[in-house]
């Protein structure tokens, strides 16, 4: 009896162990996935479904009405994630968030006559976090991606991704797009900032950008280092109406500089929101 009873008790053991086993397999993906997009309600929706040169996929699924985001086995939906701009004046928005990318580049400035940078644009990646949306790394991705870009030996942004990965920020970086300055496409003189996924994330469609302008600008609550958060509107482009730079590390210039002295480019990440938009 004794050994009967024991055996039990090592059967129980076994299969609570392979059923924890099962659990836990099961309970910690790398990146838990929100539930599938909406079929596609303004400015939100299908964002990749389709969308050619996104990498392979990690899901595989047999349903025969798979959610539109499978293509890439990353993309979440955000519609309903909300934009923390407490401890800034920056406006709330007006559209539902469809896109939420992780900055990693450059702000490029020159030194004036006065003896002060002014700036002559930026140039960063975009990386796809909208899986990450309530997960306990995404409050301080812009920190952690800052710590890797910024103590990485490249300052080229075309390494961001590399950066990111052997750093573990983010395991398989997706590149939503890219954001950069143009001439301004309305006045034809200026610098307004685009943000293109033509590229990336959207390659094929011709209409995946959005240059913006600038509404708002406000001093960044973690303090001067940081460069300032921003709200724009859509000028020209259909991904969005509203896009966010918020969260920012790093990107400001020293105060001062020797006139005549050459250009500087200074790291820094921000987190940016496109809200509204027709993808
Ligand atoms: C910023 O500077 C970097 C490095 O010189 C350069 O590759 C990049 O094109 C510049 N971007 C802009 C917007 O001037
Ligand atoms: C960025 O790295 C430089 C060294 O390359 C260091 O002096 C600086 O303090 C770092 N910035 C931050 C904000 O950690
Ligand atoms: C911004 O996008 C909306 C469509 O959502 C459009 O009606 C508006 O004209 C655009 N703004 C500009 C300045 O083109």
């Amino acid at each position: 009896m004794f050994t009967l009873s024991k055996s039990f008790a090592l059967l129980a053991a076994l299969l609570i162990h392979v059923q924890l086993h099962f659990y836990l397999a099961g309970a910690a993906p790398t990146q838990a996935r929100q539930p599938p997009r909406p079929s596609s309600p303004s400015g939100s929706g299908s964002q990749f479904a389709g969308v050619p040169g996104r990498g392979s996929t990690t899901t595989t699924t047999t349903s025969s009405n798979p959610p539109t985001d499978v293509t890439t086995g990353t993309a979440c939906d955000v519609s309903t994630a909300s934009i923390d701009t407490s401890g800034t004046t920056l406006p709330a928005p007006s559209f539902a968030p469809s896109f939420i990318g992780l900055g990693v580049g450059t702000q490029n400035y020159t030194c004036g006559s006065a003896g002060t940078y002014t700036s002559t644009g930026a140039l960063a990646d975009l990386f796809d976090v909208s899986c990450l949306v309530g997960q306990s790394s995404f409050a301080t991705l812009q920190s952690t991606a800052f710590a890797a870009w910024n103590s990485s030996t490249s300052t080229s942004v075309s390494s961001t991704s590399d950066v990111l990965s052997s750093a573990g920020v983010l395991s398989s970086p997706i590149t939503l797009g890219q954001h950069y300055f143009i001439t301004n496409p309305v006045t034809g003189s200026g610098l307004s900032p685009k943000w293109d996924f033509t590229s990336n994330a959207l390659a094929g469609n011709a209409d995946a950008f959005v240059v913006a302008t600038k509404v708002d600008d406000v001093a960044a609550p973690t303090g001067s280092a940081d460069v300032d958060w921003l709200y724009l509107t859509n000028l020209t482009g259909t991904l969005a109406n509203e896009v966010y730079r918020i969260d920012t590390q790093g990107g400001q210039p020293p105060a001062s500089c020797t006139a005549g002295s050459a250009d500087i480019t200074v790291k820094y990440t921000s987190m940016y929101w496109l809200t509204g938009g027709s993808f």
